[in-house]
């Protein structure tokens, strides 16, 4: 049974309601469902479209999985901003027994990369050279993240099934929304600079909502990928088509790079949290690790006594979220290129030690919290997230990005789909703070082949065995602080499922020292408050966009953050 709770008519559906068809995905009007409920399985994405991709697959007796594999295939014909072929990301999957998996698909840098290759002659980073163009990007993981899933867990055991829906959107088209029309025509400019051949991104009058974006590019590159599988991205024609378009413009990925890409199946990082498991992501992303950390250190007070946006709670969580980020700049990177002290990082007495110097009342200045001493062994802002639940209680949590919006904002020519910008995401200096303001040394510095540190904090509690929540984040280095807060809010602020999305959120990350918060939604006083603690506070944009389910008396409660165009569908 189906009871949408919340459910926010889209303009557009006012416009193009009148003659469509209503069970068709292309041209047709829609609706953004911000709760779902269902007791046969839900989807929640950041649009609406991929929420109604992934549950129709359901509904063919699909499970969580297939219905990830077609949500992220639709969100990159959909949501190009960051649902992607072209990029790379992470998958933390669990089985109606508990069991979890899961799985790195993220970029790596090109064979050719180097440390110094963002730095002029002078050892200076040279403007944009990580973040735009050609050579920002990494080489790609998603495709062959899909079909590691698909091998391993699908049910259907039919791909055509699965791409099929974003053959059609791609081919068709799809009316766009207000907010991608707006993006689309921020970066006009950029596109028109980066691409010297015609894109569907970009069209003789600006966008407007309810545009039609038809892109026969990227239906065909999904079509051979159909036909011939994985090989087709990394081997075949569409290969080519990108080696060719590195080759002209100064890139240096090359067929080799793409050939020898393997997605990776890594041990999940799974803690216990005030009797929850928390399943989530090892490194190469720092999610798990960070955000274990900072639970960790939180779990000896009693947060919900402080009360819901009191300073004292913003003030705890600041606190923790400044400690566990000073480890992140140190000790994480890629694990195939460094042997890092995750058990030591995880270990209780190392958190409490962290915690030794948190004042109650004071802010600890950031210049004097370094990243703790971990024994070192001896030898040596576009994203996007889905939260699935199937009718068999399976769970998938993925979070998958071009990095920035747009990614590179380089159209691979022909082949119609946008390549990341995750070069950036490596420490291109020690010291030189990255996109997200984020700094780092030698653990994430380039190499040839090495992945990139990632904060995609893709997440799943458990309660005993039985899936609790799933959850996830865009958002660059606030994911980690945005999943954290949205899981103390169902556990130790128990609030429903809808306001531990929906509330206001804060961040910080140790550098800059600075709370940063979402406009409208923090009362002078508490900022006053966290001043007079010595905080620094900087109001800011909305801060992530968190998709989660949670399962409350046999029934998943999707809920779709209100921040964005993210929409939550269930089955019936
Ligand atoms: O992997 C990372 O941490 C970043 N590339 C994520 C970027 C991101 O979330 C942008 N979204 N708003």
């Amino acid at each position: 049974m189906k009871v949408n709770f919340l459910t926010v008519s889209f303009w557009v559906s006012l416009l193009f309601l009148s003659g469509c068809k209503t069970n068709s995905l292309t041209r047709d009007a829609y609706t953004v469902n911000k709760q779902s409920v269902g007791s046969e399985g839900v989807v929640v994405s950041a649009h609406p479209l991929a929420s109604r991709v992934g549950v129709e697959i359901l509904k063919k007796g699909g499970n969580a999985i297939d219905a990830a594999i077609a949500v992220q295939l639709a969100l990159a014909v959909v949501y190009p901003g960051a649902g992607n072929i072209g990029g790379g990301g992470f998958m933390v999957y669990t089985d109606k027994n508990g069991n979890a998996a899961t799985l790195d698909f993220r970029e790596k840098a090109p064979g050719k990369a180097h440390r110094n290759m963002y730095l002029d002659a002078e050892g200076n980073p040279v403007a944009d050279l990580s973040t735009t163009g050609h050579l920002s990007a990494g080489v790609p993981g998603t495709i062959d993240g899909i079909f590691a899933m698909f091998e391993r867990y699908s049910k259907l055991k039919d791909f055509a099934s699965l791409i099929d829906p974003a053959i059609q959107l791609a081919a068709s088209g799809f009316r766009i929304t207000q907010r991608e029309a707006m993006n689309l025509n921020i970066e006009r400019n950029v596109f028109r600079k980066l691409n010297n051949y015609s894109i569907a991104f970009v069209k003789d009058e600006l966008w407007k909502a309810g545009d039609v974006l038809i892109q026969p590019e990227l239906a065909n590159t999904l079509s051979r990928i159909k036909e011939k599988g994985r090989a087709e991205f990394y081997e075949g024609q569409t290969a080519d088509m990108l080696v060719k378009s590195q080759q002209m413009n100064g890139g240096i990925m090359t067929a080799d790079d793409l050939r020898q890409y393997k997605s990776v199946w890594r041990k999940p990082i799974i803690r216990k949290y005030r009797g929850y498991e928390v399943v989530s992501m090892a490194p190469p992303s720092s999610g798990g690790i960070i955000l274990m950390q900072m639970l960790k250190m939180l779990e000896p007070y009693d947060i919900a006594s402080l009360g819901f946006q009191s300073g004292q709670h913003i003030h705890l969580l600041t606190e923790a979220e400044r400690r566990a980020y000073a480890d992140r700049s140190v000790y994480l990177g890629d694990p195939e290129f460094n042997k890092m002290p995750v058990n030591h990082l995880l270990d209780s007495m190392y958190i409490a030690s962290r915690m030794r110097s948190f004042q109650q009342s004071r802010a600890t200045p950031s210049s004097s919290v370094k990243a703790g001493v971990a024994p070192l062994p001896q030898e040596s802002e576009e994203t996007t997230h889905l939260s699935i639940i199937d009718s068999n209680g399976n769970a998938v949590s993925i979070t998958t990005t071009l990095n920035s919006s747009y990614g590179s904002r380089v159209v691979v020519e022909g082949a119609g789909f946008l390549l990341n910008n995750e070069m950036d995401d490596f420490s291109i200096k020690p010291g030189t703070p990255n996109l997200y303001g984020l700094v780092g040394g030698e653990a994430n510095a380039i190499a040839p082949g090495k992945r990139m540190l990632s904060s995609m904090t893709p997440t799943i509690l458990l309660k005993d065995g039985q899936v609790y929540a799933v959850i996830g984040s865009p958002g660059g280095s606030t994911i980690i602080t945005s999943v954290m807060q949205v899981i103390v809010n169902l556990v130790d602020f128990k609030m429903s499922p809808f306001d531990a999305v929906q509330s206001p959120r804060f961040h910080s990350q140790w550098l800059p020292d600075k709370i940063f918060v979402e406009e409208g939604s923090w009362k002078p006083a508490l900022i006053e408050e966290l001043q007079r603690m010595g905080h620094v506070v900087e109001i800011r944009a909305p801060i992530g966009r968190v998709e989660a389910i949670v399962v409350k008396g046999g029934l998943a409660v999707g809920v779709a953050d209100k921040r964005g165009d993210d929409a939550a569908e269930s089955v019936k």
